[in-house]
């Protein structure tokens, strides 16, 4: 059985006030809970928010990490800084990363390599954009996606996968339900094939694009879903609570 995860990443949202946020999800989430909480606020706030989480049941991750440990680059931030403030899990290769920053898979890979050399958990993201969900190449894309940016060593322990289609992020569009297990399905088949059994059938598969309160249980239901990873919902403790209660 596959614990699941619901992730939620802030992006670029949250100033010191939204302490109250995380305070009141605090309060929402109880350590009996069938699956992992995890919050990636901007990297201002992980330090912050590592206090208020000590002990409770909710993780921490960031949202990226540069692939080096340190050195001349700046406004960048190593995976080591990361782990340093409190986190467990780093974000790579989110569709936003790769528009914004042009982070191609080879460089996700690296980044990934880069979490794990800090003792990071991994959420590694793939996903189509509409164009490519037109022309019938979503698997094909998912393919390569994980392909060229998954690195030797993963493990079902250090590496989660999230599939977000890029026209279901932040726009109130999903999938079916059907073409989220077709997806997962595949990537379930992709990752045994590719890191053996044992791994691949137990590594989390998250579902990312407008999971919402009101969508979360269906899409969690799916097959091979195992948790999810959320943008705009997750900001809002209530919505957020309202999501992991798709797995009471
Ligand atoms: P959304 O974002 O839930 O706002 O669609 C999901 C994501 O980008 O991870």
């Amino acid at each position: 059985m596959i614990k699941p995860l619901v992730a939620g990443n802030w992006k670029m949202n949250g100033l010191s006030s939204s302490v109250s946020e995380i305070n009141a999800l605090k309060e929402k989430v109880s350590s009996n809970s069938n699956c992992d909480v995890l919050i990636c606020p901007p990297a201002t706030l992980i330090m912050a928010f590592s206090h208020i989480l000590k002990e409770t049941p909710i993780a921490l991750g960031g949202q990226t990490c540069h692939p080096a440990e340190k050195g001349a680059h700046t406004g960048d931030i190593s995976a080591e800084m990361i782990q340093n403030c409190g986190a467990e899990y780093v974000i790579t290769g989110h569709s936003e990363r790769r528009m914004d920053h042009g982070e191609l898979d080879k460089i996700v890979k690296s980044q990934t390599e880069a979490a794990w050399r800090a003792g990071l958990k991994a959420i590694l993201c793939v996903g189509e954009l509409i164009g490519e969900r037109k022309a019938d190449l979503t698997l094909k894309v998912i393919e390569r996606q994980l392909k060229n940016s998954i690195p030797e060593g993963a493990t079902a322990e250090n590496l989660i996968i999230a599939y977000e289609p890029v026209w279901a992020i932040g726009t109130g569009l999903t999938p079916t339900v059907e073409d989220v297990a077709a997806v997962h399905n595949f990537i379930r088949q992709l990752l045994s094939d590719n890191l053996g059994s044992e791994i691949g059938n137990n590594m989390r598969i998250l579902y990312g694009g407008s999971v919402k309160p009101g969508n979360a249980k269906e899409l969690m239901a799916a097959s091979n879903v195992n948790g999810a990873l959320v943008g705009g919902a997750s900001l809002k403790a209530e919505d957020f609570a309202g999501i992991i209660a798709a797995y009471e």
